[in-house]
């Protein structure tokens, strides 16, 4: 089943406004002359409308996002943005990303309101998932692959996140396996390790929605990508694409991961229609 490639660009609290402004528009001048893939750059929520205001034409391969929101429209959550303020500016909302679990104590009950808001709201979610312990760690150092039993950080997150949630609304949904451990330098999870994870996130969502709608969920990984280690990811058939933390920051290492996404995806097309 073909999947829409994407490559995530989480900013997190970098950048000033001119920054921001100035590396937007060389990713744009980039997607503008691909296709076949989505592009979506996670700002801080601040620099938001003004980066979406500054483009007159904006490339369709080409999104925006927010790194958190509150899954209630507007209220008293001082110091909270509202899922209702970013109507018409963001389309993509990333969920339970490790450092808000971890950092900001937030838990699988209120990632699974937040999702629950995000596909009413009719936006597309990126729910990731991941080990957070500091066990899994050292087994993934010696480098054992991960069996997603039924207590695992993994599939107990990604389960309470989808209670309630129905097939219909599913496909909007993306999922990034972003183990905790994996993020900075140096720790990144080997591509055929992450396609067995996901094959087992696959597996459990074909359980929950059947496997069409399952096959229809995109799959990403995050944890360390750059371009050098690009092409072990967009190899595996179960990888859709990536969330990218520190490479998305600099035009120089960011625009090489999406052009190697975009050329893996054009070189599939090329294969399947032959
Ligand atoms: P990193 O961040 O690319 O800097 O490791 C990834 C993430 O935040 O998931």
């Amino acid at each position: 089943m073909h999947r829409r490639p994407i490559v995530v660009g989480n900013w997190k609290m970098h950048t000033t406004l001119t920054e921001a402004e100035t590396l937007a528009r060389r990713i744009s001048l980039c997607v503008e002359r691909l296709d076949g893939l989505d592009v979506v750059l996670l700002p801080p929520t601040i620099w938001l409308p003004s980066l979406v205001q500054s483009f007159h034409y904006r490339p369709s391969g080409l999104h925006f996002g927010v790194q958190n929101i509150h899954p209630e429209l507007s209220g008293a959550y001082t110091g909270e943005t509202g899922l209702g303020m970013i109507r018409g500016m963001a389309e993509y909302v990333l969920l339970g990303h490790s450092e808000r679990r971890a950092q900001f104590g937030e838990t699988d009950d209120f990632i699974r309101q937040k999702l629950a808001a995000v596909l009413r709201e009719r936006l597309s979610p990126i729910l990731c998932v991941g080990e957070l312990t500091k066990v899994m760690l050292q087994t993934r150092g010696r480098g054992r692959p991960t069996t997603l039993e039924k207590q695992s950080d993994i599939l107990r997150q990604l389960r309470a996140a989808l209670l309630g949630v129905s097939e219909r609304s599913v496909e909007r949904l993306i999922i990034c396996y972003e183990p905790l451990w994996a993020i900075g330098p140096n720790h990144r999870v080997s591509g055929p390790h992450v396609q067995a994870v996901i094959e087992q996130l696959r597996q459990y969502l074909g359980l929950r929605f059947g496997r069409t709608t399952a096959g229809r969920i995109r799959t990403i990984y995050g944890g360390s990508v750059t371009a050098d280690v690009i092409d072990e990811y967009t190899v595996q058939p179960d990888i859709d694409g990536v969330l990218v933390g520190g490479a998305a920051l600099e035009s120089q290492t960011f625009l090489p991961i999406i052009e190697a996404v975009a050329e893996h995806a054009h070189h599939l097309r090329q294969h399947q229609e032959h």
